[in-house]
């Protein structure tokens, strides 16, 4: 029998394999899903074979991704607990999804992820597989408190060198991280103390901090079509290529770095930093498109909406009826966010210089302070007595009641 081991090349998952055949006699099938998390796929398939996995599969998920998972959260301008773009949420569902499609192709019965039992990562990926497999096993082996003894990366080293691996892993502990095209996440070390200041210089790994970014601004234009991007300065490119484009430009102007407090699912704070360069420009540019385009109702549900999704994105409940239908609210609000928006990067700030579209609602005549044939100053009066009717009346009645 065959197990689907979600397999990144680092330590942790790579300790999980000797483990697996131990304590279930499986056969290990890897699978390591690229969704664009660069050097770290670095050396793989030797790490695995040596390890005792009987194959590796590497997916190429990155257009997968982007389209299907990222874009969808851009549209939304999803944002968890007002700062975190969700970056390491909105991969879990693609990853859950190869894994399952592997585990057809292999009729393997199980699959296994090495997310340890504290955090989101275990709920989104298992929420996943359940939607998608609810037949297949799930192992997670931070749970098994009986056979899973390794407590730091000394502890997994051994154990791999006991199972005659031996490979060369740092036993340094670093931070906990999580890379792909559209951000890397940095929890633990000295993060777990809210009360220090991140050793950026250590941290930063897409970007430098603003200080150390250049003295002068530099330009970006973006296009999008129906809420999609489609050109970066002027040039047509996938989306995919463009946040690629945008992380290097983001990166070097320190755009986009969040230091956060947030609620997890299973009931803890947590403390993290995250570098999305590119993203937070993308996302940015997208609201700075709907400002012109969209109507004032809309907008207002929309960020309601907005707030759903990206609950929604960071629980873990990608495959549901209920992201379905929140997202084809959000399409149907993107046919007319369509134009263009240009940003001045400095230093950390992202500086507006201009946004057009065809679709824009925005009338200079209405809008400027010259009477025009559109507007009656005179309308406004009537307008506000009925607009505050009903506050005035009850003013009235508070009155009337402080008399007696
Ligand atoms: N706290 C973030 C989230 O829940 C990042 C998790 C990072 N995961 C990891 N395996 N390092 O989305
Ligand atoms: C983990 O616990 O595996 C990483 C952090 C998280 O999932 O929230």
């Amino acid at each position: 029998e065959k197990v689907i081991l979600a397999y990144s090349g680092g330590l942790d998952t790579t300790a999980i394999i000797p483990w697996l055949k131990e304590n279930y006699d499986y056969d290990v099938v890897c699978v390591c899903i690229n969704v664009g998390q660069g050097n770290e796929l670095d050396g793989l398939e030797e790490r695995a074979k040596l390890s005792g996995a009987t194959k590796l599969y590497v997916e190429n998920v990155v257009d997968e991704f982007v389209d299907d998972y990222v874009i969808p959260c851009v549209q939304a301008n999803a944002v968890y607990e007002n700062k975190y773009l969700l970056g390491t949420s909105m991969a879990r569902p693609v990853i859950a999804k190869k894994l399952v499609e592997i585990a057809r192709l292999e009729s393997a019965v199980a699959i296994c992820h090495g997310a340890t039992g504290k955090g989101n990562d275990q709920v989104r990926f298992e929420l996943g597989i359940k939607a998608l497999a609810p037949d297949l096993k799930i192992i997670a082996p931070w749970r098994c408190n009986d056979t899973w003894k390794m407590q730091s990366r000394e502890d997994e080293i051994q154990y791999c060198k006991e199972h005659g691996i031996d490979l060369p892993f740092s036993a340094d502990n670093s931070y906990s991280r999580d890379r792909n095209l559209w951000h890397i996440s940095h929890e633990g070390l000295e993060l777990e103390d809210p009360a220090i200041e991140p050793n950026y210089d250590h941290l930063l790994v897409l970007s430098v901090s603003p200080q150390e970014a250049p003295n002068e601004g530099e330009y970006v234009t973006m296009t999008f079509e129906n809420g999609i991007p489609i050109s970066l300065n002027g040039e047509k490119m996938k989306a995919s290529t463009i946040i690629e484009k945008l992380n290097e430009l983001g990166g070097k102007h320190g755009i986009g770095i969040i230091d956060i407090v947030e609620n997890r699912v299973v009931g803890m704070k947590s403390r993290g930093v995250y570098e999305t360069p590119g993203g937070t420009i993308l996302m940015e540019a997208h609201t700075q498109l709907e400002e012109l385009i969209l109507d004032r109702a809309t907008l207002t549900v929309k960020k309601e909406m907005a707030n759903k999704f990206a609950d929604i994105v960071y629980e873990g409940k990608w495959f549901t009826p209920l992201r379905e239908a929140v997202q084809a609210f959000i399409e149907s609000t993107q046919q007319y966010v369509t134009g263009e928006v240009k940003f001045k990067l400095y230093k950390g700030n992202i500086i507006k210089a201009g946004t057009t579209s065809p679709y824009s609602l925005y009338s200079e005549s209405l809008a400027s302070f010259t009477t025009g044939e559109l507007y009656d100053h005179h309308d406004a009066e009537g307008f506000i007595n009925l607009f505050g009717l009903s506050l005035k009346v009850r003013a009235m009645k508070m009155a009337e009641l402080s008399k007696n």
